[in-house]
């Protein structure tokens, strides 16, 4: 059955080569999950070497602990280990069909991100992105080919979680958009089509929630203390867990993108912007030094 709102699959075009910016925990798990479901060849590239490296070192442990855990057979581990490479250079993405980015949350990085892209692919190629609260409109702007870009938003942890919001722009195409809903099929997700508002629609109902307990965190419940008050309420992970897999810095950036957009709906957390600034990269850690306790 068609989702709704997807354009016709004749539309669609093959994707026999994916390209992914950004060599960090996200865009690491996307390559992952594109050689293992899809077995076409993945290139990741980063800043240097070295986050290169870190990346496809990330992809390559993790089949191998898919394998000690019988997941998944040696020779298809083998495969998919060969198809994910890396790349400082955007000069392998010029045969690829599909190049998503998943860098750092600043509109200013992921423009010059596409820009650097549009110089190098196809013009056929497919460009999204897996930003979680900025404005795909905004980013298509100063594209030569606007029409190619597509919202593709994955969640924590990517290899498990089943949802997918595909992000239609105004000026996205049909064939792109019918293509995005192809892939996500491929990778086997539940793909949801939604407008480009602040957030798309999980993050924003999802940060409701994570404003009160940020709320109360700046408030002086200890973190220990507001998590363990939400455990029995079914939640599949308590609130601060999810903050802290998450990472502070992007649910700062989903809350500031939100409070932009409507205000004091969507309120900044002190203690939030404290921990970012200081670097703490979990909320455990923080009531561990004894930041609220
Ligand atoms: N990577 C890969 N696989 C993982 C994983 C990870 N980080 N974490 C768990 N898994 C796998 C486990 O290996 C296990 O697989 P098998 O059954 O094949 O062994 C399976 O998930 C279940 O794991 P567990 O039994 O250990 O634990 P669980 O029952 O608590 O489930 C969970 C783990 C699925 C992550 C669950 O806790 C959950 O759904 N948490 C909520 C996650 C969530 O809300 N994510 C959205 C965050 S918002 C976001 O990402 C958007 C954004 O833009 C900021």
């Amino acid at each position: 059955k068609r989702p709704a709102g997807a354009p016709g699959r004749e539309l669609a075009r093959p994707i026999t080569k994916i390209g992914v910016v950004g060599a960090g925990l996200m865009a690491s798990q996307l390559a992952l999950l594109f050689a293992r479901q899809l077995g076409v060849p993945v290139v990741l590239t980063d800043i240097d070497q070295e986050r290169v490296d870190k990346g496809v070192g990330y992809v390559h442990n993790e089949v191998d602990k898919l394998v000690a855990k019988g997941r998944l057979a040696t020779d298809v581990a083998t495969k998919a280990k060969a198809l994910v490479t890396g790349s400082v250079s955007k000069e392998p993405f010029a045969d690829a069909d599909f190049v998503i980015e998943a860098v750092f949350e600043e509109l200013s990085v992921k423009k010059q991100v596409f820009a650097e892209l549009e110089a190098v692919v196809s013009p056929e190629c497919i460009l999204a992105t897996n930003t979680s609260s900025l404005s795909v409109t905004a980013m298509a702007a100063d594209l030569q080919h606007p029409g190619r870009l597509v919202g593709f938003h994955f969640f924590n942890p990517v290899a498990v979680m089943p949802l997918l919001e595909i992000v239609r722009a105004p000026k996205t195409e049909d064939a792109v958009l019918a293509s995005a809903f192809e892939l996500a099929r491929g990778l086997k997700k539940t793909a949801v089509l939604v407008k480009d508002a602040p957030a798309f629609v999980v993050n924003r109902i999802l940060l409701r929630l994570m404003g009160e307990v940020t709320a109360a965190f700046d408030e002086g419940t200890p973190a220990r203390v507001a998590d363990a008050a939400l455990r029995p309420m079914g939640l599949p992970m308590t609130p601060f867990t999810l903050l802290a897999m998450v990472g502070l810095p992007v649910a700062q950036h989903v809350q500031e993108s939100l409070n932009e957009a409507f205000g004091d709906r969507f309120p900044l957390s002190q203690n939030l912007q404290k921990l970012v600034d200081n670097n703490v990269r979990s909320l455990w850690s923080a009531a561990a030094d004894g930041t609220q306790e």
